[in-house]
Order: C-alpha cells, then structure tokens, then sequence
C-alpha cells in the first residue's frame, strides 16, 4: 500500500518505516486493540473530518469494554488525530486511530500489559472497488457467521474480532464477490464484513437493531438521520435473508464504503439488479452533507486547520 509520511505513536510522530512493534506485543498475538476508522473529506472551508467526536466516543467505549488502562483523555485524542491529518497533508481521506495492548507480554491474562495509541493516515479512495458505488456491488453470505454478543463483544470494534471479517471478507473475493453478508446466531441479517446493511421494501427502509450483533455503525446513524429528515420511515427490527432477497433496494454503508448500493445477493439480482432510486437520493444528501454543502449536518464536520 502507499505510505503516508508519518504515524503517531504515543504522542510522537515517527516515519512510516519506524513505526514498528516487539513481536511479542499481546496485542499481536491475541487481538487485544480497539480501532477506528474515520474519513477526511475536502469542504470549501478546508479538510474535515466527519464526525469525529462520535469515532473518538466509540474507541474510548471500546477501551472500556476491553477495560484497558489508556493514557489519554477524549480532547486529546481529537487532537492527536487532528495534527495527524494535517502532518500528513493533501490527499488522506481516512484515519485508523488504534489503541493496542502494546507491551511485551505471554500469556492470556491482559491486565497491567502497557497500552498504546497509534493513528495512522492513508489514501484509500474506493473501499469496495471502483464504480460499486455506481452500479451497485455483489454480496455473498458467508459460511463465517458474524461473532454474536454472547462470544464476543460485537458491538465494539475490537481487533481480534476481525479475523471472522478476514475469512468472510476473503470467502466474497474468492467467489467473485465485493463483499459478505454475515448472519447472526437467530439466522438473521447482522451486516457485511465491515459495513451496516439497510433494505428498502414496500416503501420503509429496514436495517437490523443494535442487539443484533452489529456493530452501531456512525454512517448506520447518520443515513437513519438524513432519511428520516427526507421523510422515509426507517425502522430498526430482525431483517431475514429472504427479506433481502426480496427487497426493492438493498444497500450498505460505512464510513470506509460510505454507502454503496447492492446489485447481486447470492446470485440474484436485487430488485432491477440496478442501484435504486431511494439509495441513489440517500448517497446524494451523504455526499453533500460530508462535504459541507448541507447546513443541518455542519455539526458532522471537524475542521483539522
Ligand atoms: C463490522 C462493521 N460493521 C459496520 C461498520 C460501519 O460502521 P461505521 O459506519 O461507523 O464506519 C464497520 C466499520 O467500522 C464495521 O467494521
């Protein structure tokens, strides 16, 4: 991948190349870290970041799920993550702040192992391939089911947890997908290896509830904000695998896929098998409120400069 210049760690910023861990930090060998993933987008006042007090709350929810000791307080990772996208200059649209258990440790037991923070800029452009976001991605549903509440912590992006995304993730690719849809332990829709998922039939829009084992996506947030503002129904209930089959529109959303509708579930098209009207508006009103040109969303925004 294409390096940025520098990478905070623990307050200092070193090289790309520097910024290196023990290979027995717990973190990497057992999955104990907490991440984000937070876009950068151009507004006429300079480079925002979208919704950045919201990321920040959810990493430092995830650290307390995880009960880790961090070092630092909510004001100061905001900034942290602010200086980041500014040293780095023009061209980053995403941020991946990372609080890891990071000290030198075997064993299971993560209590007074050493936690760190790092944030690293990149360019990522399209999450899910170019021209998804046009004509609609295919999804397939994974054999990985998504982790569910009573194994894991799945309402907090926890590292570890992540290896299901990879395997899912990979399972789509392999099979010519862009992405996989996850179900949970009732046999109902949870969401994509890393994305929420909406339906839209007979005239509501429909995404799995929070206790569903999802994760409560901050793009799931804003789209239920701006569709309820354009005047849809947006219910959060149980979505079954027929209900997406059988759906008029089906799309995801993400903060790195932002929302890109879906064309193809397991083979068969969804709805004319062309992305949809309703998705199409709710992309347009997201893609003017993340770069400024919607008042009503102006809180959405963090200006780095
Ligand atoms: C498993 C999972 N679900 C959903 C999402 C979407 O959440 P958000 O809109 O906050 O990026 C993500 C991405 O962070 C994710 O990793």
């Amino acid at each position: 991948m294409e390096k940025t210049k520098k990478i905070w760690i623990d307050g200092q910023f070193v090289d790309w190349d520097q910024a290196k861990v023990h290979v027995l930090a717990h973190a990497l060998n057992y999955g104990t870290g907490v991440f984000e993933g937070v876009r950068v987008y151009p507004t006429e006042e300079g480079p925002a970041i979208f919704r950045l007090k919201d990321h920040v709350k959810r990493l430092l929810e995830g650290t307390r799920v995880m009960a880790f000791d961090v070092p630092y307080s909510f004001d100061e990772v905001c900034q942290a993550i602010k200086d980041t996208v500014r040293i780095n200059g023009e061209g980053v649209d995403y941020v991946k702040p990372c609080f890891f258990l990071g000290g030198e440790e075997v064993g299971l037991n993560p209590i007074g192992v050493q936690c760190k923070l790092a944030i690293t800029c990149i360019k990522m452009g399209s999450y899910l391939g170019k021209g998804t976001q046009e004509n609609g991605a295919k999804l397939i549903t994974s054999s990985w089911k998504r982790p569910w509440n009573m194994a894991a912590p799945a309402g907090a992006k926890v590292n570890g947890i992540y290896v299901t995304s990879c395997l899912a993730k990979r399972e789509a690719v392999m099979r010519g997908a862009n992405e996989a849809l996850m179900l949970n332990a009732q046999g109902n829709i949870a969401e994509c290896s890393g994305e929420n998922i909406f339906i839209y039939k007979r005239g509501k829009l429909y995404t799995p509830k929070v206790t569903d084992s999802i994760l409560e996506g901050i793009t799931r947030n804003s789209i239920m904000q701006i569709a309820s503002d354009l005047g849809y129904d947006v219910l959060e209930r149980e979505v079954s695998r027929v209900e997406a089959y059988t759906a008029d529109e089906v799309f995801m959303t993400g903060t790195a896929a932002e929302i890109t509708p879906v064309s193809m579930i397991d083979d068969r098209p969804v709805g004319t098998g062309k992305p949809g009207p309703v998705c199409r508006q709710l992309l347009d009103a997201f893609h003017e409120a993340v770069r400024g040109k919607d008042p009503r969303y102006h809180d959405w925004l963090d200006l780095v400069e």
